[in-house]
């Protein structure tokens, strides 16, 4: 059943024989179950109809499959699409596949060859298919679709679509945002700086991590002439392009130089005051002028999406937790639980903490972040009571020790 049965149901021509076919989803609120959007996200979708042949660019978020074939069932018969291009297989794009392949049975389905053994578990039968990559393309007509590999922008099978003639760009979801907004294109968008802000946001979260796999793309993008750029989420870039491409050129480059300097993050809940004092004193002993930049957020009263990006930003993490009723506080695992979806592998962490009678959070909250794939890089600290100046002396020397450790064996 789609949840969105009163939005638009008729696709939107992007040029003579391309539209879009995409969904609407602007009730969302967390995407992912992890990712905030304020302003819901769109999963696009795009038909082309060459002279003698046409394609369909990824399908739907399952949920919302009603929008798509609704909208396609306006333009064509859908049992008679001869291509179907799968810039990857996440189920946002890949959810409404199998049933659209049920209806256009003769439909060969287009991936990456990272794509071959996703797309197997998502149709499980036989069907007709090509793997493409640099240099491939597929002649509907007039209409001239060429492939251009990307992989981990943001999975292992993306790929780009490029249609020479009309000069789009269908880069999944490299260049997207979850915003929705009806007018699909940016430059008829209700509030522009809103969807910009979305924009920069989807980057920071979702592609940030493989900056240096986005530098190869854009350098790669050099070579193709582009006047519409049509990502798998949010609006259609057809205004304005160098501002969203040098953005992502700055954002990456900015990401990449900034590595030099170690990113420390000190992160912790404090009940009475002594894991915070702990907190400062580590903080101050790790800061190490021209090799450190150390940030010192108390859970308690920061906004968890700020938690989280300062955590994906940094090379380390040093948490101070104290012992409430044998176990961490419920900032604490607050914290843990949002920081699921990133990418934590190897990252350098160490554990603190004052406690009253046994200080079990420590131990916890140590195993908790090697579970998620945090390397502990030293022993915890744990002080009974109220920290003295040779037990804050200790914690200088532990933020020292810290530092040393994460800019040394980097
Ligand atoms: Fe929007 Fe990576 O799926």
């Amino acid at each position: 059943m789609d949840n969105n049965n009163g939005l638009s149901q008729k696709a939107l021509p992007i040029k003579d024989g391309v539209f879009y076919t995409g969904a609407f989803d602007p009730d969302l609120r967390i995407f992912d179950i992890v990712i905030p959007t304020e302003n819901g996200t769109t999963y696009n979708s795009y038909f082309i109809q060459g002279a003698q042949k046409s394609a369909l660019i990824d399908t739907v978020k399952l949920s919302t499959k009603d929008q798509l074939i609704n909208k396609l069932s306006g333009l064509t018969d859908i049992s008679k699409i001869d291509y179907i291009i799968i810039n990857h297989t996440e189920p946002d794009h890949s959810g409404a596949l199998h049933l659209i392949k049920d209806i256009a049975k003769d439909a060969t389905l287009v991936y990456s060859k990272n794509a071959h053994h996703f797309v197997k578990h998502i149709i499980k039968k036989d069907y007709n298919n090509i793997t493409v990559g640099d240099g491939d393309s597929i002649d509907l007509g007039g209409k001239t679709l060429q492939f251009i590999s990307a992989p981990f922008l943001h999975w292992p099978d993306t790929m780009f679509t490029y249609l020479k003639e009309d000069k789009i760009l269908f880069p999944c979801d490299f260049f997207g945002a979850h915003y929705c907004d009806t007018n699909v294109f940016n430059d008829l968008l209700a509030d522009k700086d809103a969807a910009f802000e979305a924009f920069k946001y989807y980057f920071t979260h979702i592609m940030r991590p493989f900056k240096n796999y986005a530098l190869n793309a854009l350098e790669k993008l050099k070579n193709y002439d582009i006047d519409i750029i049509a990502p798998s989420h949010g609006p259609i870039l057809r205004k304005d392009l160098k501002k969203y491409t040098d953005w992502y050129i700055g954002a990456s480059q900015a990401s990449i130089a900034s590595e030099a300097v170690k990113k420390i993050a000190v992160v912790y809940a404090s009940a009475y005051g002594n894991t915070e004092e702990m907190a400062k004193h580590i903080a101050k002993g790790a800061n190490v002028s021209g090799l450190t930049n150390v940030t010192l957020l108390n859970l308690v009263n920061t906004d968890i999406k700020n938690v989280v990006d300062t955590i994906e930003d940094s090379d380390a993490v040093i948490v101070g937790s104290p012992t409430l009723n044998a176990k961490p506080p419920k900032p604490i695992f607050d914290m843990i639980s949002s920081l699921v979806m990133l990418n934590v592998k190897n990252k350098k962490a160490a554990v603190f903490g004052c406690y009253g009678w046994s200080g079990e959070a420590v131990q916890m909250v140590q195993d908790i972040l090697k579970s998620l794939r945090f390397v502990i890089v030293q022993d915890g600290l744990k002080i009974q009571m109220t920290p003295f100046e040779e037990d804050l002396l200790n914690c200088e020397k532990f933020g020292m020790d810290f530092a040393h450790k994460i800019t040394q064996n980097s």
